[in-house]
């Protein structure tokens, strides 16, 4: 029913619109996005999910940064139309992207959200993983896409630049 593309440059402020609608207002305010600023998300993994009419209903995008020396995927913001909420497509922008991100050879993603949904998706807390203040260390969640390679990881989430 959806179809899932790399987001374009001319899909930008569509997802902009929609990430927009879907969260409070503010949200650039969030310690995460400080993270973000100035930096390209990673390409082929931001995604868009059209439906058949080629109206956007779901997004996500991913961000590259390091802890210490480390690259990790911050994956977010994900957002799907209120209209399609609840119908897997959230489910399927992550599944599909976090497979794409394996297959491009990343090792680790992490994300700060709820856990009782990315709990589903193999999510688990991050424990010593430091987000920018102020970030509850109980949203801050990671994600193996190789075994092992959150083991022994501790420290402070920098930008890449
Ligand atoms: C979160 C979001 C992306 C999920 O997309 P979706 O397509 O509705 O999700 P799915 O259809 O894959 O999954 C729906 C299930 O997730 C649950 N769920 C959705 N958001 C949840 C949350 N924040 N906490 C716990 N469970 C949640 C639903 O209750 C539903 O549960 P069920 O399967 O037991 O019925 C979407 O609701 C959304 O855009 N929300 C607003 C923006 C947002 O909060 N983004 C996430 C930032 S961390």
């Amino acid at each position: 029913m959806f179809k899932l593309a790399a987001e374009t440059e001319d899909d930008w402020w569509e997802v902009e619109a929609l990430y927009d609608l879907c969260f409070a207002p503010g949200r650039e305010a969030l310690s995460s996005y400080r993270l973000r600023d100035d930096i390209s998300p990673v390409p082929h993994l931001s995604m868009a999910a059209r439906d058949p009419e080629g109206i956007l209903a779901g997004a996500i995008r991913y961000w590259p940064v390091r802890i210490g020396d480390l690259s990790v995927l911050l994956l977010g913001p994900v957002a799907v139309h209120p209209t399609h909420q609840g119908e897997g497509l959230g489910g399927f922008l992550i599944r599909e992207s976090l497979e794409v991100a394996r297959d491009l050879g990343w090792e680790r993603a992490m994300l700060v959200g709820d856990a009782p949904y990315y709990n589903r998706f193999g999510f688990e807390k991050l424990n010593g993983v430091i987000m920018p203040p102020p970030t509850n260390p109980e949203r801050v969640l990671g994600y193996e896409l190789i075994k092992g390679a959150w083991g022994g990881i501790t420290g402070e989430v920098n930008r890449v630049a």
